[in-house]
């Protein structure tokens, strides 16, 4: 009988195999982490063989974790991190060079040169996006321009280009022997190389940017058959969805109706809130997304606010600072002072993302006085995660015209519950967890089994998703914005720090 739903959660961290059933609820998980390579200031990579290796060796875990055999999954997913991006030669199925990851900044430059030229916003239209080092487009390019003789071939057709999901569908569906070179709608809206409205590439930007149109994959929707798996591990199950991580969360916490909003806490924060079937242009400075596509159906669009650094603000307070030994002791430490003592703490280590787009900006920290203790440094980074939320849900309330009262919330940091308590009373809105914190794999999963009808329609989805806990406001409307207004100081005093 096929009775479970698999789905590869490949992130920024670490990838992972989850086995879900009918109800979506989680049955086994396997995870390893892979290497972050820091080559130098600004930049981070990724070694693409060694997340192929891991996501082997998570689908066998994750399997035996689950107490299965492979025969009993009806289909798998795939979600990713977006944006980082792999090029490799289609003969040897060997990288190039390593993944540059979505936030790696070593295209500042270029970003600087074409904004010069047509402003910050040309491509906003087009792509819903500004012009940025996170998104994929002008990473392929440097790829591109620095990897020796990477032109040429690339125009020969002996590179492909992809997304993380590209890369595994690829290797999954047999690599070198005819492996299937496509990526779907929401990882390909990330490219900045993707017309919004035309779901395809936009041959004006593939001329500015200089990108040959062979390297490129094909477009595919979110949910469909692709293809059956040809490696041993997952041998002849269907590869039916594909979802950027945080478009897969949106789908996987059922913000399926026109301004259901989510936020996911991990290495960055990202909101989504579903906008229909129209693309919404942001004046806010949010992203303009495809939230899905199903089969043949029209496109679901989304606005988008991503936070760069958020739980790996917390990461680098234990690994560059040594401040703690596991990340889940913040909250502790941060407990152990009764406020932030006036600490502010901007984490801009890859510039700003929403609302400001500020390639300048550098992180800081403000308001240090003798006074100030590990402690207070700690709370500042826990509630720098809940100040740029706040940032970014101002900038979706004014983009949607809507109140926005309730914040459905998953991912790593959601458990904790100082930053959740915080985080409700400074947004003055409910924040809610679902019984299934595994949204962005549950997603993908959900976006599989829709594919080969392991669930019918998009209403059991619905029908899945519970409220566990709510987090409800409860701070005096004069503290938070003192609060506030010392934070958006902070902010600006990060600004302009990178000529
Ligand atoms: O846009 C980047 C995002 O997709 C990364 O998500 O969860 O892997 O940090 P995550």
């Amino acid at each position: 009988m096929r009775d479970y739903v698999g789905a590869i959660d490949q992130g920024t961290t670490s990838s992972r195999f989850i086995v879900f059933d009918g109800e979506g609820g989680v049955v086994g998980v396997a995870q390893r982490e892979h290497e972050q390579i820091y080559p130098g200031p600004g930049m981070v990579e990724h070694d693409p063989l060694e997340i192929w290796r891991n996501t082997r060796a998570v689908i066998i875990d994750g399997l035996a974790a689950a107490g299965i055999s492979l025969h009993r999954l009806a289909a798998v997913g795939i979600t990713n991190q977006r944006e980082t991006t792999v090029l490799w030669d289609r003969h040897t199925g060997e990288p190039v060079h390593n993944a540059l990851v979505w936030q790696d900044t070593r295209v500042n430059d270029l970003v600087a040169a074409y904004g010069r030229d047509g402003g910050k916003d040309q491509l906003r239209a087009r792509t819903g996006l500004p012009l940025a080092s996170y998104f994929s487009g002008l990473k392929l390019r440097w790829l591109l321009d620095h990897v020796p003789d990477a032109r040429a071939r690339a125009e020969a057709g002996d590179l492909l280009f992809g997304n993380i999901d590209a890369w595994l569908m690829w290797r999954l569906t047999g690599g070198p022997e005819g492996g299937l070179h496509v990526t779907d709608v929401t990882n390909a809206s990330r490219t900045q190389l993707m017309n919004l409205a035309t779901l395809d590439w936009d041959l004006d930007i593939l001329r500015l940017f200089d990108i040959p149109a062979a390297v490129l994959p094909r477009i595919v929707s979110s949910s469909a058959v692709y293809a059956e798996a040809r490696i041993p591990e997952l041998r002849d199950i269907p590869l039916a969805g594909i979802l950027g991580d945080q478009q897969a969360a949106l789908f996987g916490q059922a913000c399926l109706a026109p301004g259901d909003i989510k936020n996911t806490y991990g290495t960055g924060c990202f909101m989504l809130m579903n906008t229909g079937g129209q693309p919404v242009q942001s004046r806010s400075g949010l992203l303009t997304t495809v939230a899905h596509r199903l089969g043949e159906e029209p496109p679901v669009y989304a606005l988008e606010g991503s936070i760069a650094v958020t739980g790996a603000l917390v990461q680098w307070l234990r690994d560059n600072l040594g401040l703690i030994n596991r990340s889940e002791e913040i909250e502790a430490l941060a407990r152990s002072v009764p406020d932030n003592g006036d600490v502010y703490f901007v984490p801009a280590f890859s510039g700003l993302y929403a609302p400001h787009w500020r390639e300048d900006a550098r992180g800081v920290i403000a308001g240090l006085t003798r006074f100030a203790s590990k402690g207070h440094l700690a709370r500042a980074a826990l509630e720098a995660t809940a100040f740029q939320t706040w940032d970014v849900l101002q900038a979706m309330r004014a983009d949607s015209g809507l109140a926005v009262t309730s914040l459905r919330a998953d991912g790593g940091m959601v458990a904790n519950e100082l930053l959740m308590q915080f985080q409700a009373d400074l947004l003055g809105a409910e924040v809610v967890l679902p019984t299934v914190t595994e949204t962005t794999a549950l997603g993908a999963a959900y976006a599989a089994g829709l594919a080969v009808g392991f669930w019918r329609t998009p209403a059991d989805i619905v029908a899945n998703w519970r409220a566990d806990r709510v987090f409800q406001p409860r701070m005096p409307v004069a503290e938070r914005t003192r609060l506030l207004g010392r934070w958006s100081k902070a902010v600006e005093r990060s600004f302009g720090w990178v000529e």
